[in-house]
């Protein structure tokens, strides 16, 4: 039997300080739903709907409700699901008024001869599959607005400059996750880049661009800037890497150099190995992220943070106290 574990990404980025804590909340409370999931005996793929659910449903996240809004104020979800498995993957992008995007991914990869579903395509496979509208409102925090607004008034839309000089508060949601029986899987959910243009789509739908996961070798999931993360094909790099026999954690730190140097372009990874070796990178100011594995769950926001507590899975609760193990930088867990 395999020891389980997860690990989630509230997304990479600035993260003002007001929402750092509860930034760091919210990754724990994913990690702790998908761990939940494994320590039962649950599959990878369940383990990574459990955990992104619960980061689309806190809108501190750019995911679901909190979704960063398009230049005219709308709500344009992308989502994926991958089983590392049999390589099977679902995804959609450019979708509307759906409250967990993931769900409607996997219902592709489970329910559909396909890898994506865009636009109106993808609503109407919702409605076929009983995944209600919502009203776009309901999917729009204050946060958002406040960000949208802050762009209108100081930059034109133009991704890559505006993203660079403001950055975001957060950046893209994400999960991999071993199982019981060796199984990998992950998972991605965004509402993209504040002031997209409506229709754009950036790497996370994208297997290979903004993730992928692959029982022989192991999973990603990216955050970050999503036209750099494709530009590179930034998880296709971490993997490649990894299957010849690097490191996950060598795998990402050089990835993620080699799109600050080629591109320059900024973000962060998550990765699991096949035998549930843990690895996170990032180029940005922060990214959130928890990990949880035998009892204990670690998180951090801040460079070199690696905050650990134990897990009862019995209630899914966590116990009080953390413990700062120190000694860790941004690129190394
Ligand atoms: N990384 C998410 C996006 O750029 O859409």
């Amino acid at each position: 039997m395999t020891t389980p574990v997860i690990i989630v990404h509230g997304g990479a980025w600035s993260i003002p300080d007001d929402i750092v804590g509860e930034s760091r909340a919210g990754t724990k409370a994913a990690a702790r739903a998908g761990y939940a999931v494994l320590s039962s005996g649950g599959t990878a793929i369940d383990a990574i709907q459990a955990a992104v659910r619960v980061l689309e449903d806190d809108p501190c996240f750019d995911a679901g409700t909190g979704s960063v809004l398009t230049a005219n104020g709308d709500v344009e979800m992308d989502a994926v699901i991958m089983d590392g498995r049999t390589l099977e993957s679902g995804a959609v992008a450019c979708v509307h008024n759906i409250k967990n995007p993931i769900e409607l991914a996997r219902n592709v990869m489970e329910k559909t001869d396909h890898c994506l579903l865009v636009g109106p395509g993808a609503n109407l496979f919702a409605e076929e599959v009983g995944i209600k509208r919502v009203p776009t409102e309901t999917l729009v925090s204050a946060k958002a607005v406040r960000e949208l607004q802050f762009y209108h008034a100081n930059y034109d839309c133009t991704v890559h400059d505006l993203f660079r000089q403001r950055g975001s508060g957060h950046d893209t949601v994400g999960a991999v996750a071993l199982d019981v029986n060796g199984n990998v899987a992950y998972g991605t959910s965004t509402g993209g880049i504040s002031c997209k243009k409506p229709g754009r789509v950036g790497d996370s739908p994208i297997i290979g661009a903004g993730g992928y996961a692959d029982n022989d070798v192991g999973g990603i999931s990216c955050t970050g800037h999503g036209e750099s993360i494709s530009k590179v094909v930034l998880a296709h790099q971490v993997i490649a890497a990894m299957r010849t026999g690097t490191d996950a954690q060598e795998a990402a730190d050089k990835a993620l150099a080699n799109m600050a140097s080629r591109v320059d372009g900024y973000g962060g990874v998550i990765v699991l190995g096949r035998e549930g070796d843990v690895a996170l990178s990032f180029t940005t100011e922060r990214m959130s992220w928890a990990w949880a594995k035998e009892g204990t769950i670690h998180s951090g926001v801040n460079p070199g943070e690696d905050f650990r507590e134990p897990v009862d899975v019995t209630n899914g609760d966590v116990a009080n106290g953390d413990v700062q193990n120190g000694g860790a930088s941004n690129s190394d867990v």
